[in-house]
C-alpha cells in the first residue's frame, strides 16, 4: 500500500501533516513518499507538476493532496501557475470521477448560514466529471480577432464515452445510497449537455432500480439553497460541479469540513480537501484539518476498500466535535477554539481510544 503525499502550497503542508498523524496511528507511514506540487514545485523545479511528482503519483496506490495556489503566482504564464499542477495530475492519472460529499455533522448545524431545519441531517453526494468539459476543451486561448480586438475562447465539449463512464459511476453510487440520482445540465441552451442528458437517460435504462431526474444548473443552484435535502446523488460536468460543490459545502457550515475523492476507472484515487490553499492563514496554525482527515478516511473506503478504518476516522472526528472543539472557521462562543495541530492531535487521541 503505497501512499504519495503532495502537501502543496499555503495551508497544504499543515493540514496534510495532521492526516499523516492518523496514518502513523495505524502504523502505515512506512510506505509514504512526499513530492512537491503547485507553487512549491514551481519554486523547486520551475514546473507546478514536475515529472518526478507525476511518476511518484503513478506508482502510488493512492495520493493525498493538500492544496495548491498562492496569489503571488497569479502573474506567471498560465502553464507555470499552481492550478495547472492540479489540472495536469487529474488528467495525467485519468481521475475522471470526483466525489464530493456534503454531510452535515449534527454538532455543526448552527454553523450553517441556512436555517437548521433546512440543513440538519443533510447528506448529499456530488459527482463531478473531472477531466473533460470547458476545463480541457480545445480550442482555447486569447487571440486577436478579425475586428482587431482581443478575444478569449474556451470550448465546452464532451465525448459520448466520457459521459458514459461518469454516468456509470453516478448510477452505481446511487445504487449504494438512496437510489436517487439527479443529473444537472443546461440542455435548454448547450448542445454538449443535451448529449449529456440523452446519455444519462439511456444508461439509466440499465439501472431500473435508480430513480433518475434531470435539472437545469440554474435551477439546481436555487434548489440547493431552497431545499437541499431533496437531493441524494447529483451528477454533473466539470464546470457546473466546480461551482455547485462550493455552494453545497457552505450548507454544511464550512468548506473546511468537506473531503473529496478523485477516482480513475480502477478506483485508484487522489484525495484532497475541497477547499483551497488559503495563503492568508498559512503557517498560523488556524486552518481546519478535518476536510483533509476525512479525505484520508475516503481513501480507505474507496481505494483500499477498508470501510472499518473509514468509520474509525469518521467517528474520531465526530467525537472531537461532540466534545466541543472547533477551529476558527466553525467556532461559536459556546465551543472551545483550538488550532490545526491540536485538532489533529485530538482526532488521533480519540482514534487511538477506539483501536
Ligand atoms: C477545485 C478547485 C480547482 C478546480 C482549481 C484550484 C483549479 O476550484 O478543485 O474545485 O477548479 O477544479
Ligand atoms: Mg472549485
Amino acid at each position: 500500500m503505497k501512499i504519495a503525499i503532495l502537501p502543496g502550497d499555503g495551508i497544504g503542508p499543515e493540514i496534510t501533516k495532521q492526516a499523516v498523524k492518523i496514518l502513523d496511528a495505524f502504523d502505515l507511514t512506512k510506505d509514504i513518499e512526499y513530492a512537491p506540487i503547485g507553487g512549491s514545485a514551481f519554486e523547486l523545479h520551475n514546473d507546478p507538476l514536475p515529472a518526478s511528482t507525476l511518476d511518484l503519483a503513478k506508482k502510488a496506490d493512492a495520493i493525498l493532496l493538500g492544496a495548491v495556489g498562492d496569489w503571488k503566482y497569479d502573474q506567471l504564464p498560465r502553464e507555470k501557475r499552481p492550478e495547472q499542477g492540479l489540472l495536469r495530475i487529474r488528467q495525467g492519472l485519468n481521475l475522471f470521477a470526483n466525489l464530493r460529499p456534503a454531510i452535515m455533522f449534527p454538532e455543526l448545524t448552527h454553523a450553517s448560514s441556512l436555517k437548521a431545519s433546512v440543513v440538519s441531517g443533510l447528506d448529499i453526494m456530488i459527482i463531478r466529471e473531472l477531466t473533460g468539459d470547458i476545463y480541457f476543451g480545445q480550442p482555447r486561448g486569447i487571440s486577436v480577432n478579425e475586428n482587431n480586438e482581443r478575444e478569449g475562447v474556451n470550448t465546452m465539449r464532451y465525448a459520448e464515452s466520457e459521459i458514459e463512464r461518469i454516468a456509470h459511476v453516478a448510477f452505481q453510487t446511487a445504487q449504494r445510497r438512496k437510489q436517487k440520482l439527479c443529473s444537472v445540465d443546461k440542455a435548454n441552451v448547450l448542445e454538449t449537455t443535451e448529449l449529456w442528458r440523452e446519455i444519462f437517460t439511456n444508461i439509466g435504462k440499465s439501472y431500473p432500480d435508480v430513480k433518475l431526474s434531470h435539472m437545469y444548473v440554474d435551477n439546481a443552484a436555487m434548489q440547493l439553497i431552497r431545499d437541499p435535502k431533496q437531493f441524494d446523488v447529483i451528477a454533473t460536468g466539470n464546470i457546473f460541479g466546480d461551482i455547485l460543490s462550493d455552494q453545497a459545502s457552505m450548507l454544511t457550515g464550512s468548506i473546511g469540513m468537506l473531503p473529496s475523492a478523485s477516482l480513475d476507472a480502477n478506483n485508484k484515487g487522489m484525495y484532497e480537501p475541497s477547499h483551497g490553499s488559503a495563503p492568508d492563514i498559512a503557517g498560523k496554525d488556524t486552518a481546519n484539518p478535518l476536510a483533509t482527515i476525512l479525505s484520508l478516511a475516503m481513501m480507505f473506503k474507496y481505494t483500499f476498500k477498508d470501510e472499518a478504518k473509514y468509520l474509525l476516522i469518521e467517528n474520531a472526528v465526530r467525537q472531537v466535535l461532540q466534545d466541543g472543539y472547533r477551529t476558527q472557521d466553525i467556532f461559536s462562543t459556546d465551543t472551545k477554539l483550538i488550532g490545526c495541530e491540536q485538532m489533529g492531535d485530538l482526532v488521533v487521541d480519540r482514534l487511538e481510544g477506539s483501536l
